[in-house]
């Protein structure tokens, strides 16, 4: 190993590369590890700027989210992956960083977990909360057991990462000789490929040669269902994203401001509201009405969205939001988080929000003074995944407002007589 050269370009992948990046670190494929462009369990994608910048850097040195280097990959070659992208071919170098996961000491080595363990242990691969009808058997086999819980991106089912750790530290604490590693294994894009993966990582881990695979069924135990209730709280206490997407004047801020005031007076739930126009002055100020840049406010938005809901607030979104992929974005990251996410299409039609104007924007754009103006001279892609519409020409905003409280208390979102 050696330290982080300066002369490499630095680059920080998504979060399941870097969990690839922590497996090969950890000599998952014994050394030297390799990415392999499109071929292998394992690609390193970039777009071909970033690619081409990488090549006459002679390598990347990958940092983790916060700016840490774990490793530098030398570029060989590149390979058409996936649209718009190239994956690399070259050897991975680890470099001394460490992981700043939760629980890092529970991360060990492939050949760390086989030199200590006894061969008679029994490997039982977590992906989801252990039942008691599991945990039964496994006790029946009356041999260690090496529980590895798969905590990378995309793995763990109904839990966060570092509660899947908990619950199963939870459940292992009732049985005589067991052991917990965790395995930063990120889910495969199909479930062939996800299978094929997970079992060839389970058995570079597994000290001997019995793997035993939870069947999932039956009840929790009452210290295992604490865990998962205080990690993934249920009905009001879970957090929710409202994210409402509309044309300029359709009347989305006027409906997403009597939601929040309504909660205010009855104290249902705390919430804070992520206005369009609002968070064009502060969290998206210098940003244009460009596509990229309509893109990247979403994307903010999203983030601070599903930040809210991942501790059990309530984020009450409002941006014109026109592009179907980042609606999308904000959908995934909040139920990534355990959140609940209701999209909400205002659907006033073009005509009537420009005759409203309330603004005077729609003359202006028309009279082309501004430029890439939604519904004029910047497309408004309708969503075909929204879960209530709202039609601010056909209804009052009273009734509006009466339908989505109405449509939030049937999805446990609010109280029934909020
Ligand atoms: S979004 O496309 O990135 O979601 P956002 O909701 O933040 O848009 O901002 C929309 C608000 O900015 C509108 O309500 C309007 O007041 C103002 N605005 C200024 N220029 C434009 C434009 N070119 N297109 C749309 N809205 C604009």
């Amino acid at each position: 190993m050696s330290n982080a050269s300066t002369a490499h370009f630095q680059y920080t992948p998504t979060g399941r590369e870097l969990d690839d990046v922590e497996l090969l670190r950890m000599g998952l494929f014994g050394s030297p590890s390799r990415f392999e462009g499109a071929d292998g369990p394992m690609r390193l994608c970039l777009t071909p700027e970033v690619a081409e910048q990488a090549v006459q850097a002679d390598g990347i040195e990958i940092t983790d989210a916060e700016g840490v280097p774990l490793a530098v990959v030398s570029i060989e070659g590149t390979a058409p992956t996936c649209v718009g992208h190239v994956g690399v071919v070259g050897t991975v170098r680890p470099l001394r960083g460490n992981s700043r996961r939760a629980f890092s000491r529970l991360y060990v080595s492939p050949s760390a977990t086989r030199t200590v363990l006894p061969t008679e242990t029994v490997t039982v691969p977590v992906d989801a909360a252990l039942t008691s009808a599991d945990l039964d058997e496994i006790r029946g086999l009356g041999r260690p057991v090496l529980f590895l819980v798969l905590t990378g991106v995309g793995t763990p089912r109904g839990l966060s990462a570092p509660g899947l750790i908990r619950a199963t530290l939870a459940a292992a604490a009732g049985l005589a000789d067991s052991t917990v590693y965790a395995v930063p294994l990120a889910s495969r894009p199909t479930v062939r490929s996800d299978e094929a993966f997970r079992a060839e990582v389970v058995r570079a881990y597994a000290p001997g040669p019995e793997v035993w695979t939870p069947r999932g069924t039956g009840a929790l135990s009452t210290e295992v269902a604490a865990v998962v209730d205080q990690d993934r709280p249920a009905g009001l206490k879970r957090g929710a994203v409202v994210f409402f997407t509309g044309l300029s004047g359709s009347g989305k801020s006027t409906i997403a401001q009597a939601l929040c005031n309504h909660l205010i007076e009855t104290g249902g739930r705390s919430v804070t509201l992520l206005d369009g126009d609002q968070v064009r002055r502060n969290l998206s100020s210098g940003l244009t009405f460009s596509r990229e840049d309509r893109e990247k406010n979403i994307e903010r938005i999203s983030w601070v969205a599903a930040e809210v809901a991942r501790h059990g607030g309530l984020a009450v979104c409002c941006p014109i939001a026109p592009f179907d992929r980042t609606r999308k974005f904000a959908r995934q990251l909040a139920e990534e988080g355990g959140a609940a996410f209701v999209l909400v299409h205002v659907s006033a039609p073009l005509d009537v929000c420009a005759d409203r104007d309330r603004k005077g924007l729609y003359a202006r754009a028309k009279r082309g003074e501004i430029a890439d103006f939604t519904g004029i001279s910047s497309p408004y892609e309708v969503p075909e995944d929204a879960d209530l519409e709202l039609d601010s020409a056909a209804e009052s905003p009273r009734e509006s407002l009466r339908r989505l409280l109405e449509f939030l208390a049937g999805q446990e979102i609010l109280p029934e007589s909020a």
